[in-house]
């Protein structure tokens, strides 16, 4: 099966009636494709009226440029067959950071004709022969043009995956991950609750899927903590489960792996409760507890329950404070505590966690105040983003440590992202048919970080390479554990 990756620029080269828009409507996300017929009949009588093809065409550049500069997918759909144009495109491509591919349509004269025959206004026969005839002649000079990859489409063609172009540009990285490998750790982020069987076996499957997860090599899980579904992960009204009830839950039955929230917003609950129940699911968990603390963003939530959603330099006090009372209130004995916006007459926590204190990881990656607080007070950052970002953020972090008078090393790097594995290309497209939504879906195939077990640690092994100790994953499609069991092969290459 051929791959493209998205986002990209495709452009279609072949006759009419060769299947150009046929094949582009299966592959894509209808609106990534710009039709030089589609603006024939916008601005004309139909998609054949050749009155309307200089403004058509005038459109489409317009829209081509419009699309680039937001680096969205683009499907050119034309005949394709002149060369100026495609030279153009393929600059345009080069100019906005995109990859550009180039698909032919290799079906015969013949085909095409009687497919056209079938149509309201047909392209006379003589026109087919001439778009054939060009597109032939022009067949070497396709390959040389400078298209990163020239896909041939026949009648025996099958159907074409698409896969995140982040992801897809890591042969190289998988590569060095089998001659020289490196380890790296896994963390399961469960950002959905819309499992197999519903509420009433949610207890049921989500041991199974934290079993599953241990079982495979995960070393921590992590939940978010939002009492309503935040718009990055689904819908207001989809399943989401309160954070420490979820994480006493998986406690009880995982045997190993650290728990914890990422992260836990430090508005949404009395501090001191907060260092309470972290400590409680400490002790009841054998001290595997890592408390992911985050400065929340998210308004709505605040909103709905009544919770005040301070300033952002409130929030960021509040953080602060948070990250020097906790320690105190899991240290021993009884202290005062007067920070910037926090005050606990009594800091009494008792049993205290079974480590002595719980590691903090801090959640966010803005470089001025984030990462300096994550320098001062945290075992750990949580960053996001492709390997450049995040070697710039290490770097930052470990100035901000340099400045605090701490080992870089010290501060472990977890990362967080989505992904869509599957075992081959084949079934990768066939999780993305299934799991995909109609609108929307190339920007969403990229956003998944869709594609197959190498490309997985391809993109791990760039991520591992500027840093990165942990990899906390958001698997797309967890239903069940086979989502689980289908990422195991990732982990096992990083062992
Ligand atoms: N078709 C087909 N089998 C295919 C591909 C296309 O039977 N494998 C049919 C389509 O259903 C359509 C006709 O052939 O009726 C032309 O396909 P289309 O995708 O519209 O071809 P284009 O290349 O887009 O033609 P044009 O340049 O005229 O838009
Ligand atoms: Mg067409």
């Amino acid at each position: 099966m051929e791959r493209i990756p998205v986002p990209s620029v495709v452009v279609l080269i072949g006759a009419s009636g060769s299947g150009k828009s046929t094949w582009a409507s299966a592959t894509f996300d209808g609106r990534s494709v710009v039709s030089s017929d589609a603006l024939r009949a916008l601005v004309g009588e139909d998609e054949r009226d050749q009155r309307a093809s200089t403004v058509a065409f005038e459109l489409l550049d317009r829209a081509i440029d419009e699309r680039l500069r937001r680096t969205l997918t683009t499907v050119i759909d034309t005949v394709g067959h002149d060369l100026d144009r495609r030279r153009g495109w393929i600059d345009a491509a080069r100019a906005a950071g995109l990859p550009v591919y180039a698909v032919v349509f290799e079906v015969p004269a013949a085909v095409c004709k009687a497919r056209n025959r079938t149509r309201d206004r047909r392209v006379p026969d003589t026109v087919i022969d001439g778009q054939h005839r060009a597109i032939r002649e022009q067949r070497e000079l396709i390959d040389g043009e400078g298209f990163d990859a020239v896909l041939v489409v026949d009648d025996s063609t099958r159907p074409t995956a698409t896969v995140a172009a982040r992801v897809a540009a890591t042969a190289a990285h998988v590569e060095r991950q089998a001659a020289d490998p490196v380890g790296l750790r896994f963390g399961l982020q469960l950002s959905s609750f819309d499992l197999r069987g519903g509420p009433g076996e949610l207890g049921e499957r989500l041991a199974s899927v934290a079993k599953a997860a241990e079982q495979v090599g995960f070393t921590s899980i992590r939940v978010m903590d939002h009492p309503i579904q935040i718009p990055q992960a689904g819908r207001a009204w989809d399943d989401i489960l309160e954070p420490f009830t979820t994480l006493t839950h998986l406690a009880a039955h995982t045997e190993s792996v650290t728990i914890g929230p990422l992260v836990a917003g430090i508005t949404y609950r009395n501090v001191a409760h907060l260092g309470k129940t972290v400590a409680s699911l400490d002790v009841l968990s054998g001290g595997r507890v890592e408390c992911g603390l985050g400065a929340a963003w998210y308004e709505r939530d605040h909103t709905a329950y009544g919770y005040t959603f301070p300033s952002l330099d409130d929030r960021y006090r509040l953080l602060e404070d948070a990250l020097e009372f906790l320690p105190v209130l899991w240290g021993a004995g009884t202290k005062s505590y007067s920070g910037r916006v926090l005050r606990i007459p009594e800091s009494i926590c008792y049993p205290r966690p079974l480590r002595g204190s719980v590691p903090i990881l801090v959640g966010g990656q803005g470089e001025r105040r984030t990462l300096r607080l994550v320098a001062r007070h945290a075992a750990a950052c949580n960053l996001q983003g492709e390997p450049d970002l995040v070697a710039r953020k290490v770097a930052v972090l470990a100035e901000h440590c340099r400045t605090e008078g701490r080992e870089p090393s010290d501060v472990r790097v977890t990362h967080l992202s989505s992904a869509l594995v599957g075992a081959d290309d084949e079934e990768v497209a066939s999780l993305v048919d299934a799991l995909a939504p109609a609108r929307g879906r190339d920007h969403w195939v990229a956003a998944q970080h869709a594609g197959t077990v190498d490309d997985q640690i391809g993109r791990f092994r760039a991520l591992a390479d500027v840093g990165v100790d942990e990899a906390i994953v958001a698997l797309t499609g967890l239903v069940d554990e086979v989502a689980v069991e289908r990422f195991a092969p990732v982990i096992s290459a990083f062992g």
